[in-house]
């Protein structure tokens, strides 16, 4: 099938590039290149032996998007293309409206106009907040997000879910958790642009020299030792739950027009498991301190998963020990490419 991937040459989305390509399909690519480089394009092309079709366009200008949807005859979008600092949203909250939610509405408008009626939607696990309840599963309560950029992901799901009840658009949201590691072949990576926040990226650039020390934000949590807990899932479990979504609307075996699924591992993990994992798995030695509670941050939160096992057939199979050593690798060729 030939499919739209906004946003594609981001983190998320040239894994899932790499993914639909090795499955079989048609990838077509849409970056602005605001948090990301054309460069991504030639690692995707390496690894999977095929070229895609890569346009520099914004998903908030209309009419070049139209253009590209009237070139290229598609079947489906899976749009990542988004903004994703969550104190930058708190600092620019119109800059992360417009372009969130813009581009968005467009992608919306267009598939509607060039009939593509299968779309799938990057949201996250920022839209439950401080979980009432744990593991989450996707019958919680939606909360008021504590950012912009959260609340872009909480309107967004409202706007797929009213268009989807109106038009002949499908839409899955996937909402992930928190995306780490890299392709094993160390290709394609996170590639964060100024001073990472993200814990992974933190540890690795911390390891490699790039940043003096890492900061352990709270350790006074009530958690396992203290410090915060996240469900951690590997960006390449992550890409192959995309497939699996695209493929179940294409098939049509979608239950509803609008359906939701958590991507995530089912395990918390602690900073500091973090840290102890990414020093026993790499052999590298961490220079961190223990420090306050970064604001905003919820307290614990990890996925239920039962609903993306049982309705998707789709697994995160990947270990904590494949995470970090696959980070790492992928930090140690941006050092080698930059030499
Ligand atoms: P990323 O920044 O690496 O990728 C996003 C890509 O979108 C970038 O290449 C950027 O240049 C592009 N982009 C942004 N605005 C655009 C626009 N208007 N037009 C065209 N391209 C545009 O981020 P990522 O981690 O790959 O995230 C992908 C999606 O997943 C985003 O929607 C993000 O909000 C969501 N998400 C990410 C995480 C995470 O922790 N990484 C967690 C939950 C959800
Ligand atoms: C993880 C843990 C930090 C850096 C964010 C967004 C969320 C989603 C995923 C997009 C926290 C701790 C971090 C550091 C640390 N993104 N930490 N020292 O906060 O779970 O979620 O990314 O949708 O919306 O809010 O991820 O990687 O920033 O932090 O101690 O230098 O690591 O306090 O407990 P988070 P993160």
């Amino acid at each position: 099938m030939r499919i739209l991937v906004t946003g594609g040459t981001g983190f998320i989305g040239s894994h899932t590039a790499v993914a639909l390509i090795e499955n079989g399909h048609d990838v077509f690519i849409v970056d602005n290149l605001n948090n990301s480089r054309a460069e991504v394009v030639q690692s995707i092309n390496k690894i999977t032996g095929k070229a895609v079709i890569f346009s520099t366009i914004d998903c908030c200008d209309f009419t070049a998007l139209d253009a590209f949807f009237m070139q290229h005859k598609l079947d489906a979008v899976i749009h990542f293309a988004a903004l994703k600092a969550v104190g930058e949203s708190v600092q620019k909250p119109l800059a992360y409206y417009k372009n969130n939610l813009l581009s968005l509405l467009n992608i919306l408008e267009l598939c509607q106009k060039h009939q593509v009626n299968n779309v799938v939607f990057s949201s996250s696990c920022t839209v439950y907040g401080e979980p009432d309840y744990l593991p989450i599963d996707e019958q919680a309560r939606v909360k008021q997000p504590e950012s912009p950029y959260g609340n872009t992901k909480k309107i967004a799901e409202e706007i797929l879910r009213d268009t989807t009840a109106a038009t002949q658009i499908k839409a899955i949201s996937l909402r992930y958790f928190n995306p780490v590691g890299a392709h094993a072949s160390a290709l394609i990576g996170e590639y964060p642009m100024g001073r990472p926040n993200n814990l992974m990226p933190v540890i690795t650039q911390t390891a490699i020299g790039k940043l003096n020390q890492l900061q352990v934000f709270g350790t006074d949590y009530e958690t396992v030792d203290g410090s915060n807990v996240r469900d951690y899932i590997h960006v390449v479990d992550l890409a192959q739950a995309h497939v699996v979504a695209i493929e179940r609307m294409l098939q049509g075996k979608s239950k509803a027009a609008y359906e939701v699924f958590n991507l995530g591992t089912g395990n918390g993990i602690s900073v500091l498991e973090m840290i102890h994992a990414f020093e026993k798995y790499t052999g590298q030695k961490l220079n961190y301190i223990l420090t306050h509670r970064r604001p905003g941050d919820v307290v614990q939160v990890w996925a239920n998963t039962n609903y993306a096992n049982d309705e998707l057939g789709w697994k995160a199979t990947r270990t904590l020990e494949d995470m970090v050593t696959d980070a790492w690798r992928w930090e140690l060729a941006l050092k080698q490419n930059s030499n």
